[in-house]
This record gives structure tokens, sequence and C-alpha cells, in this order.
């Protein structure tokens, strides 16, 4: 579908300069987490920026200095950038776009359910279109579906305004956003096909001060470059999870298996860490939406749609292995509720599937504790505690399912005073299993090393690392101390 494949201009770098090239004034669409990241780093960069969202109250707390969501350096950014004078904040873009040189449209493009829409980023960008002033270039740094960018142009042509429409997709994660934009590893940008590519130029001067490769392709291949960086990433995830289970089967080590397949560059060693799945805003959506695309278009991506069902089912599978030899237990203590450690997000997050999971197979009490999130209104079944230990008190089985740092180094002793059983399921392979099973706990996990095969590998998928056999390295030969000293798992 949409426009055919364009070659992309040749990288390019920006130079190491200064934050103060040349200024652009921009008006930034969209309070979100996106636009709030995007407005706080270009105000950086010495940009002007205003940041308009039809949400008052939101525009209300910015000006008042209340960051409306958790993320490093943000609050900084906003903080200096009002300052400076160089950020402030709109609840239309009338008042701004008449001195602005750009707009960045940055909307919400998910439903309250979760499904994929469209009626955002157009109304948005019917706004600016019906103001009398409108800046030359309109770029969208939503995510987007795929042939989104099509109907938007049309919707530009229509007017006959004479604007640019260019796509910018961010590549930025939860948790370190700030520090993803400002030292991206490309900017990508999507220019309507059959543009020359120094349409882009604009933004090519607004990132200067960055330096990384600067991709200018035609807009459908920005959008697919998107969504397809996530899909493989969660290819690399769901591999990671797969590969788990064969060397549970047979008994080789998966750190120790990353570690040798991660160091091909071909490869790398990033996301391939095993767990419950991968969840958050990005992943699961645009899986989902390729793999629906699949559907729709009859394209048969056998692939994407094989990592949304092996991801779907992977807490269910998790929880049926860790049950399979015990009696229900009555009472289960989940620690970590986010998608991934440092955030407060359960936004499809793979612990709520596992207490989902733990829910349908008859646990009656689910106790969790979580760092970062202190209300869960999408399961009010679920008893929130202030602390691990208050969660584990009386419980029979311990589940770690996100990986918090501190649920590295728990007090075992006081856990095994507080639980009534001595099981806990380290879903993040994060645990000292030495540690706690010198107060009598047995911790399984989706990795261990085992000198045995298991008797039955189909069945004993979840193994217990109570029997580990010595460090996790290879023990001989110099490759071993290598792994011992270099290879963890990233925290
Ligand atoms: C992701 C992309 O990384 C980012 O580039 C994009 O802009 C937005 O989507 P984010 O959703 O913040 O970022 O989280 P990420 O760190 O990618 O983790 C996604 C999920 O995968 C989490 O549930 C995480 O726990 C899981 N994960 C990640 C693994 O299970 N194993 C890994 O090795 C890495």
């Amino acid at each position: 579908m949409g426009n055919r494949l364009q070659s992309p201009s040749p990288p390019s770098r920006g130079p190491n300069g200064s934050a103060r090239t040349i200024q652009s004034s921009l008006v930034v669409v969209g309070a979100g987490y996106v636009g709030l990241v995007t407005s706080a780093c270009l105000a950086h960069l010495g940009h002007r920026v205003r940041l308009v969202d039809i949400d008052s109250e939101r525009i209300t707390s910015l000006r008042a200095g209340v960051t409306p969501i958790a993320e490093p350096g943000l609050d900084t950014l906003i903080h200096l950038g009002v300052k400076s004078g160089r950020l402030s904040f709109d609840d239309h873009p009338r008042v701004a776009l008449h001195s602005a040189d750009m707009v960045f449209i940055a909307v919400g493009t998910l439903d309250a359910n979760g499904r994929w829409t469209d009626t955002n980023v157009r109304s948005a960008l019917e706004s600016v279109l019906a103001c009398e002033s409108v800046p030359p270039l309109i770029v969208i740094r939503s995510t987007v579906r795929p042939g989104t960018m099509v109907g938007l142009r049309e919707l530009v042509a229509a007017t006959a305004r004479p604007v640019n429409l260019l796509l910018n997709p961010e590549f930025t994660r939860e948790g370190t956003a700030v520090a993803d934009f400002l030292s991206p590893t490309r900017i990508v940008v999507g220019v309507a096909s059959g543009d020359p590519p120094d349409t882009a130029d604009p933004i090519r001067r607004l990132y200067a001060a960055i330096d990384a490769p600067f991709l200018v392709v035609d807009h459908s291949s920005a959008e697919l470059i998107k969504i397809g960086s996530n899909a493989f990433l969660a290819a690399k995830i769901t591999f990671a999870n797969e590969l788990a289970r064969l060397c549970l089967a047979t008994g080789a080590d998966m750190s120790t298996v990353r570690y040798g397949i991660g160091i091909d560059p071909r490869i790398g060693p990033q996301f391939l860490r095993t767990g419950p799945g991968f969840g958050g805003s990005c992943l699961p959506s645009q899986v989902e939406l390729l793999s629906a695309m699949s559907k729709e278009l009859d394209l048969g991506l056998e692939l994407i749609e094989a990592i949304v069902r092996s991801n779907r089912e992977q807490p269910r599978r998790l929880v049926r292995e860790l049950l399979a030899s015990l009696p229900t237990p009555r009472r289960v203590a989940v620690l970590g509720l986010a998608f991934k450690a440092n955030t407060d997000d359960t936004r499809e997050s793979p612990s709520l599937r596992f207490i989902d999971a733990l829910s349908d197979a008859g646990v009656g009490e689910i106790q969790a504790f979580d760092p970062q999130v202190r209300r869960l209104s999408t399961h009010p079944g679920v008893h929130l505690f202030p602390d691990a230990y208050a969660a584990a008190s009386d419980a029979d089985i311990l589940v770690i399912a996100t990986e918090w740092p501190q649920f590295r180094s728990l007090d075992w002793g006081r856990l095994a005073h507080v639980m009534c059983g001595r099981e806990v399921f380290d879903a993040r392979s994060i645990v000292a299993a030495d540690e706690a099973s010198a107060y009598g706990f047995r911790v399984r996990s989706l990795e261990r090393r085992s000198a045995q095969r298991p008797e039955q590998p189909g069945v004993a998928a979840v193994q217990d690392r109570r029997l580990e056999p010595g460090p996790r390295s290879v023990a001989a030969g110099p490759m071993g101390s290598a792994l011992a000293g270099q290879w963890r798992p990233a925290p």
C-alpha cells in the first residue's frame, strides 16, 4: 500500500557545536508524553516553543509549574525552558501561530480502548489549518498507522494552503525519553513522495546541535521505520523468551547463551532479556496493528502474527507452569505492576496479564506492591500494599513481575518471617536464588543453568533454581571468566 519506496538521502551528521545555532520558533500541539518531551528538549536546544493543548486544566497546571508526567530530567528542562522565556503554554494554536516557523503535532493515536485512531491527529491538523496564519511547515510527531500520511496530505491539499507536511517520528523510551531525545540513534524525516529531500532542511536546522544520522525518506517509509523498529524489538524479546524455554529443556544457561548470541554485532545484546512478555503503550499496540494489517491486506505476515500470539500467551503459560505442581494457592504476592522498571505506567503491563492469569487459575487473593504504582483502577480486586513485605504477608507464593532494582536485594529473612509459603517465581530472573534458598525458599525462574536435562522438558519449563550448580558462568576456559565478569542481565 501507499507510495513506492524511495531511497533515503545519505545519513549526515550534525555538528557537535553549540545548542544556540539557528533559533526556530515553533508551536507543539499536544501536551501529552511525546509533546512535553519534544517541547522541553527543543526549548533546551535553544528554540522558542509554544506548547498548546485543548485541555486547559493541563495548561493551567503547566503554567503553575506542575509537570503532569514523571520522566527523569523533564521537570528540570520544563522549568529551565519557562525561566529562559523559550517555553510557554497556550490552550489554542491560534494564539501562537502567527509568529511560528513550523507546527509539530504530537497528539495521541490510540483511543480509550487502545484502538488506533487518526481522529485526534486529523482534528489537530484541521484546527491548525483553520487558523488565519499557518506556518509553511507542519510536522507530525505522533506515531501514526501506516497509510495515515496519505490522508493527512489530502487534507492539507484540500485547503490549498502552501504547507509542507512532514513526519518526524520519535524513538524515545519511557524512563529515558529526555536522554533518548538529546542523543538519538537517528533522526528520521518523512517528506511527501516526490518532494525534494531539502524539504526537510528546516528540521535539519532544528536538530543541528544533535550529532546523529539524519535520514530523509518518503512519508510511508518514515511511518514504517517507526513501527518496524518497535516490531523488531518485540521480535527480539519474544525470541529470547522462546530461547529460554529451549535452554531449560536442554540444560543450557540462558544468560550465557544470550551473551554468546548478543556478542555478534549483527544481532546485538539488547532486548534479549526474558520476562513475562513485552508491554507498555507502544510495542504491543504497534505489533498488533501490523498483525491486523497482515490479515486485512492478506499479507501473510506469519512472524508478526506469531509474535502477537506468543507474547499474549507468555504470562498464561508461566502461570500454568508455575501452578502445575502446586495446590492452587490461596494468596499470591506480586511485586511490580508497572510494565517495566522506573515508570508508574501500567498500560499493557505483563504483570497485570500475569495477575489476570492467576485469577483465572482460581487464586483467591492477590496482594501487590509497586514502588511507583499507588492506584490500580483496572484491577479493583488486587490489594495494594505500601511495601514488599506487607504485600508478602501470609502469601503462599511470591512473584517478581517487574525488574525494579530494589527487588534484587530483598530481605529474605524478613520475607520468611511474614510469608506462609516458600515458593518464589522470579519472572524477571533478577533474584539472588542462593540467598533466598538459605531461608528455605524455592526460587523458580525462566532462566537457570542446569547440569542435567529435565526429565520432562515440555512440562518442567519453570525450573528449580535451588538446585543450580555453582556460578552461572561457564566454569572452564578463558571465556568462562570473561562471561562471569562481563555479562549480567541489563538492570
Ligand atoms: C519502546 C521503544 O523501545 C521506543 O524506542 C519507542 O519509542 C517506544 O516504545 P518503551 O515502551 O518505553 O519504549 O519500553 P521498552 O524499554 O522498549 O520496553 C518495552 C517492553 O519490553 C517492556 O515491557 C519491557 O519490560 C520489555 N522488555 C524490554 C523485555 O521484556 N526484554 C528486553 O530485553 C527489553
